[in-house]
């Protein structure tokens, strides 16, 4: 698929945020834990959501995608996802807690890299042995089994998401009480144990670096309204400042957005935020920044390529450091075919900031990066296509009509 955009267009109007996708698809995940009903609502439409359902199906569960709530029930009848859904996304691991603890053996290909990484799973491995597993590798999978799973003390060497989230998802259901130390702090963290406590789990602290989870015997139906999507609030943040438009941003939580608000205000940008939605006006001129990646309360790895294309063209020169991912600067390549002026060296990126980018014809390599080429697109003279921007649909949903709804001139091409 191909998007096209013919650049400098002004966003101006009202946006309205989609439900997390990360806070989606472990909360899809942890339904494996209850056999009765749950049901997830206002679920966006997106790439990534279809996957995580096959998956649920394939491990035996009954999934139905109505009007944008997600029906789940039954109980899982089988321990082996396949390599052809795992593979497509690397959330599939997040299968891996529930399922052990449900059925007390679990075989699951390793992920393996992507685009923006080695991303390894030791993490997640560490944490499920603390509780009693058994892993060994067999053929490039992961295999994983317990006769019970017991609460213990995790220490995480990294606040990795995903790894608080498996181990958080089969101590809900052990023997006793688990401790997850150094635990990430993520929104989408508070989210999940939220939507587990509906179930009827014993999960305190999520938010905070010790969250500790009191095993039960059993989870309940429940229904259930995950977060708004704090990236895509992001993006569409940096777009308007980018763009130098005028838009209203509803569905925000903008404590959760904080990072991202202060960087755009030191650029320059104006913003002002209500309760549930955020205004930004953006200015002619943007400053250059200091931008580092963190784990959350810092500066979100998930909005650091599209800064990179706002920060293309400030008056001088910006840093970026990716402290969170080892790879994570594919989108440079594009950026430079665009007319950007940007040196990446290891993990740090200097971004000379010219006077204006160029329409080119460029890849999405994974979601965020076609997110980053999307805005620098907005910003360029000319036309700019990018290709593979089926990334892209992953975990923006109805992207296009948003931004064409902004002003925005996008068209799509299959
Ligand atoms: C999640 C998000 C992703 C976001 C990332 C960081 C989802 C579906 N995805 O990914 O959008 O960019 O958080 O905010 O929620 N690590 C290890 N060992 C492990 C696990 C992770 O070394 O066992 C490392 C990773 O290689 C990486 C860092 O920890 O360098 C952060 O990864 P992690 O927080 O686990 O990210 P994900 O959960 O994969």
């Amino acid at each position: 698929m191909e998007l096209h955009i013919k650049g400098k267009a002004k966003l101006k109007g009202e946006v309205e945020i989609s439900t997390s996708k990360n806070s989606i698809l472990p909360i899809l995940v942890a339904s494996l834990l209850s056999d009765e009903e749950t049901i997830i609502n206002k679920v966006p439409i997106i790439k990534d959501v279809i996957i995580i359902n096959e998956v649920l199906k394939q491990l035996g569960l009954k999934v139905e995608f109505i009007n944008k709530q997600v029906i789940i029930s039954g109980s899982p009848q089988n321990n082996n996802p396949s390599y052809e859904l795992v593979r497509q996304m690397r959330a599939s691991f997040l299968v891996m807690g529930p399922l052990l603890a449900r059925r007390g053996k679990v075989r699951i290909s390793l992920p393996g890299g992507c685009a923006i990484g080695t991303r390894p799973i030791d993490l997640h491995l560490k944490g499920l042995q603390a509780l009693g597993a058994k892993i060994f590798l067999s053929s490039g999978d992961v295999v994983a089994s317990a006769r019970k799973l017991t609460g213990n003390h995790v220490y995480l060497d990294f606040p990795s998401v995903g790894a608080t989230e498996n181990i958080m998802m089969a101590a809900a259901v052990a023997e006793g009480t688990s401790y997850i130390e150094n635990a990430a702090l993520e929104p989408e963290i508070t989210d999940l144990a939220n939507f587990i406590n509906s179930m009827g789990g014993k999960i305190a602290g999520a938010g905070t670096n010790v969250i500790r989870i009191r095993g039960v015997k059993k989870l309940l139906g429940t229904s259930y309204t995950p977060i708004p999507d704090r990236i895509e609030a992001g993006t569409y943040m940096v777009a308007a400042a980018a763009t130098g438009g005028e838009i209203t941003i509803n569905n925000v939580i903008p404590e959760q957005v904080k990072a991202i608000t202060a960087k755009l205000q030191e650029s320059g940008t104006q913003i002002h935020e209500n309760d549930n939605n955020i205004k930004i006006i953006g200015q002619d001129t943007i400053k250059p920044l200091y931008v580092k990646t963190l784990p959350y309360p810092g500066f979100p790895t998930d909005m650091q390529a599209q800064f990179m294309s706002y920060l293309s063209c400030a008056e001088g020169s910006s840093v970026i450091t990716e402290s969170v991912f080892e790879n994570r600067f594919m989108h440079v390549q594009e950026l430079l075919r665009m007319g950007a002026k940007i040196k990446a060296e290891g993990r740090t990126a200097v971004i000379k900031g010219c006077s204006e980018l160029t329409g080119a014809r460029v890849k999405a390599t994974d979601l965020r990066a076609g997110a980053a080429l999307l805005i620098a697109g907005m910003m360029a003279r000319g036309t700019t296509v990018i290709t593979e921007s089926e990334h892209i649909d992953r975990g923006y949903e109805n992207i296009v009509q948003k931004l064409t709804g902004l002003g925005a001139k996008i068209q799509k091409y299959n």
